[in-house]
């Protein structure tokens, strides 16, 4: 049994898409979540209807990623709500394509400022507020992106590949104080975010040539998420856990 008891968990872009699955599968567990959005205020509306009309506790908290003092003050926020702060999920992120040969340095600053400098503001703003000796933990998200790179979307590769050695650089940076950094790497899932790739028969297209024959679903990606923030991964640290049908090699 996979239980956390009241623990409090910040999934950032926990509004929509992998970050709605894994804020409800946590409160399904007997979480609390702080879910983090951006700008779309209904869909974080309705995520957090489905939580708590499933008897699931959670709370809105709206902050841009990229703005260091706006992740600090939405991070006290959580913690003066909730009274503590357990597991952080860095999940919000942008993928917008943009070829080499075109690409602004504004479009490349923008991926890298959300992905990358995103996932370093939350950490940095709520490492203090963690307790290893309770069990806290982070999860970054990742993307095969991260470890294959993505031709034209080399901004999103970078800053996923980042990511990476975020974690492993802090999984050990952290491992002194008993907090657990791991990474989840989806390949890809049938989320808004990729609809662009999937429209006029590319999401059957892509679908053949995983191994696995499809696309993920977000609750296969909230599944990782959950167990890794568990006790039952509590030797686990430093780790990328792929979750891609197969498809790092070969897609
Ligand atoms: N979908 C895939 O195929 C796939 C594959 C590999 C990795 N991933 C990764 O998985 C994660 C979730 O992807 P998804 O497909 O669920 O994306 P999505 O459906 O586009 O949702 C993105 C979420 O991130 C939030 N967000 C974006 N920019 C933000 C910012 N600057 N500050 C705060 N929140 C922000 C959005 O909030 P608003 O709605 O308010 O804008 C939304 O909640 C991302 O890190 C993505 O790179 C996805």
């Amino acid at each position: 049994m996979i239980q956390f008891d009241g623990e409090v968990v910040l999934v950032t872009g926990g509004s929509r898409g992998i970050g709605r699955a894994i804020s409800r599968l946590f409160t399904e567990n007997g979480a609390r979540v702080a879910i983090d959005y951006r700008s779309r205020t209904e869909d974080a509306e309705e995520t957090l209807e489905m939580i708590t009309s499933a008897g699931g506790e959670a709370a809105l908290f709206q902050a841009d990623i990229t703005s260091h003092a706006a992740v600090t003050d939405m991070i006290n926020q959580v913690v003066e709500h909730f009274g503590q702060l357990n597991i952080v999920v860095n999940n919000a992120g942008i993928w917008a394509e943009g070829d080499i040969k075109s690409m602004s340095p504004e479009h490349w600053q923008e991926t890298i400022d959300v992905n990358l400098t995103g996932t370093f503001n939350v950490c940095r703003a709520a490492v203090n507020h963690l307790d290893g000796s309770r069990g806290d933990n982070i999860i970054n998200i990742s993307s095969t992106a991260g470890q294959r790179g993505e031709a034209a979307y080399t901004h999103y590769g970078a800053s996923k590949g980042g990511i990476i050695s975020f974690t492993k650089g802090l999984s050990t940076e952290l491992a002194e104080d008993d907090i657990r950094v791991n990474c989840v790497a989806p390949g890809w899932v049938d989320t808004e975010m990729a609809e662009p790739a999937y429209k006029d028969g590319g999401l059957e297209k892509i679908g053949r040539n995983i191994p696995l024959k499809r696309v993920g679903q977000p609750e296969e990606i909230a599944a990782a998420v959950v167990f890794l923030a568990s006790s039952r991964a509590s030797y686990i640290t430093g780790e990328i856990l792929n979750v891609n049908g197969g498809n790092v090699l070969c897609g």
